[in-house]
């Protein structure tokens, strides 16, 4: 522990406003020569010497070097905080966000995390830029990829779990590093799916679904989080006081360090609402934004601001101490290095294993009728498709993970089946301008001659992530003809699926005798997707995000509004006269948030609730009986689904209002738990007033739109 108020006591403005300055790794060199940006900027060593954040790193070693260069020429000797995101994994990489919530599984998520947060301690990172949870409804935005999907509690449950996971018990462990929860607020709602877009959105569904699951990142102790690039009701949210000032501070009480997006403060500017970069600065700063990301905001006028008394230094001493605080949390000023330590555990043993089963209860088993899982006995197994043999399938955005080190499905299927022939073909491309189809022939010819088929498909990965927007939910290229034409000639095939977002899978439903969505994977995705298509292995993955019919129906999600003008009594595809579904197709997704297939059955044999009546200070248990009524083990999501029946505000159809992934072996019965109390009835009415009502809920278990089992109790007034 160090004295900070003597150490800030000692510093000047111009030290202090260094810690507020955040610059990518290219700044620093790790010689005595100022590299190309610093140059570019006209930053002096001296001024360097004063900066106290860096985002990146190359690895252990060259992360000790800058730091040991900065800790000779900075005289207050703080040391530099590195930053870095670490999205599905550090070296040993796990699947995509998307695919990961499909877990529904807390604590495999929070077994990840640590993983990660060892090994990117060990590569010297003090802090991840994660975890992001913005709620994403609409498949277009190609940041879907690394949220936690469409739900609230799911991405409140996941993303605390990361947090805590990240931080530990104890910042100081080598074996732990800081998290920051991002981007807020309302990231995933920029207008038509397009990254960075306007968000215009009433208070009421802000707080009712956009805001809890960074609340739950604080309540999980956080300690920084980060403004997001978009505007909120016309102002962007790093400068937006109902975000900044009365919610996140007022409200909730946050206390910790907030840094701006990649050059948000500058693109204040941009956005029309600052003049020139003094006046973003003196906007960010004055909104609660702590650190400056890559932008020339702060570190040109920060000082200027507090020197004319623009900004009361008082302010920016409470900035500093704050990013001080964390420093020292991290144990830095003992400890400078933290954990870096050149590639200690990267790709153990364990660490793929848990890569391994992460990838394996990600998946989702999205058709089968009855092909999958294939048998083990096959002799010829014929992996078509662009991602057969194709280690891009670790995905994108994952930090110092390697291709080469990732299994492919070939690869996988290989290791598990060595008696068998493993014939492969690439037969097409994967983005939409890859039309050629003179690979078919050789694709086909390969199905012919297997009695077993997997056909690898899906989207480039470069088809999500940041500014990577989509108009079409498409298979892209030739791929759904590709499907068909394999099928058509063998129907013991599987459709492997490979996706950063949800994508429509109508052309291809039909023809597809199964389907299996493996999203982006990770290290160990070929193992994983071996294991389940050949049965060793049995799929437990429930969608976090619905998979439209058609991108023209996004937004769309299960916990919409009821309209005055459902469609009521028709089938989906048919077409009712003044209902609010479309002309040409239906209005409900191909598949549910929540759905998912399994090898074995489940039967849900009970809900029972020990009373039908609950006032402000009781709770109601509902148990939940499920069996496997199949003959092999396997893994349920147990999701407990609510209604509020009448109420003074229009409340969404079904709301998750709990879940519970539980493991029963073949012929076994569990009965699961779960607990409703008042406070958690509350929503945000059209005053924005959080408020319960009394009268009647209505509760099922299943999936979205598929109660199996409903039941109802009353919300009573207080005794
Ligand atoms: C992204 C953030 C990320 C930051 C630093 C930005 O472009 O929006 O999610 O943490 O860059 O890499």
């Amino acid at each position: 522990m160090r004295d900070l108020s003597a150490l800030l006591a000692q510093m000047t403005i111009e030290e202090k406003v260094g810690q507020l300055m955040l610059l990518s790794v290219n700044f620093f060199g790790t010689d005595t020569e100022l590299t190309g940006p610093a140059q570019e900027w006209g930053l002096s060593p001296e001024e360097l010497s004063r900066v106290g954040g860096c985002l990146g790193g190359k690895d252990a070693d060259t992360v000790r070097k800058i730091q040991e260069k900065h800790l000779a020429s900075d005289r207050n000797k703080i040391p530099l905080m590195f930053m870095n995101d670490v999205i599905h994994g550090f070296r040993t990489i796990y699947p995509i966000n998307l695919g990961l919530s499909c877990s529904f599984d807390p604590e495999l998520v929070g077994e990840c995390t640590r993983m990660s947060a060892k090994e990117a301690a060990a590569g010297g990172v003090h802090l991840s830029f994660a975890p992001m949870i913005d709620l994403a409804r609409d498949a277009r935005w190609g940041r879907v990829m690394e949220s936690s999907g469409e739900d609230k509690i799911l991405a409140s449950a996941l993303g605390a779990a990361q947090v805590k996971a990240y931080q530990g018990e104890d910042l100081t462990s080598s074996e732990h590093i800081a998290a920051c929860v991002k981007h807020f607020a309302a990231y995933g709602a920029g207008e038509s799916g397009r990254d960075y877009n306007t968000v215009d959105m009433s208070e009421r569904t802000l707080r009712e679904f956009y805001l809890p699951a960074y609340k739950a990142c604080i309540d999980a102790g956080v300690k920084m989080l980060m403004t997001a690039f978009n505007s909120l009701n016309g102002l962007p949210a790093t400068v937006n006081p109902l975000l900044m000032k009365q919610i996140l501070r007022e409200e909730w009480g946050y206390d910790g360090v907030v840094v701006s997006d990649w050059g948000a403060i500058y693109e204040l500017t941009v956005h029309g609402v600052a003049g020139d970069l003094r006046d973003a600065a003196r906007l960010a700063f004055d909104n609660g934004c702590h650190i400056d990301m890559c932008s020339k905001a702060y570190y040109q006028n920060l000082s200027r601001l507090v020197r004319e008394g623009v900004i009361p230094e008082s302010d920016l001493d409470d900035a500093v101490m704050k990013i001080l605080t964390l420093k020292d949390e991290l144990g830095l000023f003992e400890n400078p290095y933290h954990g870096a330590d050149v590639e200690k555990g990267y790709l153990s043993p364990e660490h793929r294993a848990i890569a391994r089963r992460a990838a394996t209860e990600s998946a989702v088993l999205l058709k089968n009728d009855g092909t999958l899982p294939f048998s083990k006995d096959v002799r010829r197994v014929a992996i078509v498709g662009p991602f057969a043999d194709d280690h891009g399938i670790i995905g994108v955005w994952a930090s110092k993970g390697k291709k080469e080190e990732s299994v492919t499905v070939a690869e996988g299927v290989r290791a598990l089946l060595p008696n068998a022939e493993i014939v492969t073909a690439r037969g097409c491309g994967n983005t939409h301008t890859d039309t050629d189809e003179s690979g078919f022939a050789e694709a086909i010819e390969l199905a012919r001659g297997a009695d077993a088929v997997i056909i690898c498909v899906g989207e480039h990965a470069h088809y999500g992530g940041e500014a990577n927007s989509r108009t079409s939910l498409d298979l892209p290229g030739v791929q759904a003809e590709f499907v068909k034409a394999i099928t058509a000639v063998n129907g013991n095939s599987a459709v492997l699926l490979f996706n950063t977002r949800p994508l429509s899978l109508v052309n291809i439903y039909d023809a597809s005798p199964a389907i299996l969505d493996m999203f982006f994977p990770g290290t160990e995705g070929g193992n994983a997707a071996a294991e389940l298509l050949f049965g060793e292995a049995n799929p437990s993955g429930k969608l976090s995000m619905s998979f439209p019919k058609s991108v023209g129906q996004c937004p769309i999600y299960y916990n919409r509004m009821l309209s005055g003008r459902p469609k009521v009594s028709l089938p989906d595809e048919e077409y009712q006269a003044f209902s609010n579904g479309y002309i040409d197709c239906g209005s409900r997704p191909l598949f549910f948030f929540g759905e998912g297939l399994s090898y074995t059955s489940f039967e849900y044999k009970s809900m029972e609730l020990d009373s039908h009546e609950l006032d402000a200070s009781g709770k109601i248990r509902v148990s939940v009986t499920v069996k496997n009524t199949g003959d092999r083990a396997g893994k349920e999501v147990v999701q407990l689904y609510i209604r509020d029946i009448v109420s003074s505000t229009i409340r969404p159809v079904q709301e998750l209002f709990d879940f519970c992934k539980i493991s029963l072996e073949a012929g076994e019965e569990k009965t699961v738990v779960f607990e409703i109390t008042e406070p958690r009835l509350r929503f945000w009415d059209a005053q924005c007033r959080h408020i319960s009502e009394p009268g009647e809920f209505s509760l099922f278990v299943g999936y979205a739109d598929h109660p199996i089992i409903s039941d109802s109790f009353r919300l009573v007034e207080g005794k």
